[in-house]
């Protein structure tokens, strides 16, 4: 199976966990994209939020009903995708910049169920570059606060979150204890939200490859 087809899979797969009368939260990214486009193909009888306005796009052109968060509450189910899976589930994730909302929607829900190919699998968190959302008020002095935290490189993107704020991605190159960066990360005032996604948080894995889809067990 190529890398697109184990993102179709896995994406359809986790459309299955929605039911009727559900509050689902919709990720952003190529894998969940098939999780919308699913849920669009099937219509079940469910609001959903949208943790991008990518995303908000899409679900409102496959016919899905939309609300904001404050709007749901709470979610049942939320569905995102990840960037890097470590073996204790920690996930570094803000590869498409949506980090903050996505967290937020993570936050939100009963049940995270985080969705990907194999290659996101890692044995440690860090090859892949961390994301943070930073205010455009002060990046220079985000920017040396993270490196005094050991990051090598700090690098900015072109586009704006769809918050209005800067996102960079910061080169630690390794990160072999998520927990207590990102309890660093989070005491840098004008850091608005980092890409490390604890283990806490997760609750279901599917990951597809060669021999199909699978749940990873912890
Ligand atoms: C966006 C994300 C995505 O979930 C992550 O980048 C994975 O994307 P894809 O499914 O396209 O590989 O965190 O901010």
């Amino acid at each position: 199976m190529d890398q697109d087809s184990a993102k179709q899979a896995v994406g359809r797969r986790a459309a299955e966990l929605v039911k009727d009368g559900m509050r689902v939260g919709l990720g952003t990214g190529s894998t969940v994209r098939w999780t919308v486009l699913a849920l669009g193909e099937r219509k079940p009888d469910v609001v959903c939020v949208a943790t991008s306005r990518q995303t908000e796009e899409l679900a409102s052109g496959a016919g899905l009903r939309l609300v904001s968060p404050d709007e749901a509450g709470a979610l049942d189910v939320a569905i995102d995708g990840a960037d890097e899976i470590d073996p204790g589930w920690n996930l570094v994730k803000g590869g498409g910049g949506a980090l903050t909302r996505e967290k937020v929607v993570a936050q939100m829900a009963a049940r995270f169920v985080v969705v990907a190919d194999e290659s996101k699998l890692v044995t440690e968190l860090g090859g892949f570059g961390l994301p943070l959302e930073v205010l455009p008020f002060a990046p220079g002095v985000v920017s040396d606060r993270v490196l005094a935290l050991g990051a090598t490189t700090v690098t900015r993107r072109e586009a704006a979150s769809d918050n209005g704020n800067l996102l960079l991605d910061a080169a630690f190159g390794r990160i072999p204890d998520p927990a207590a960066l990102a309890a660093r990360l989070a005491g840098i005032p004008g850091l608005v939200e980092h890409g490390l996604f604890l283990a806490d948080c997760v609750s279901d894995v599917l990951v597809a490859g060669e021999s199909g889809v699978r749940e990873l067990v912890r």
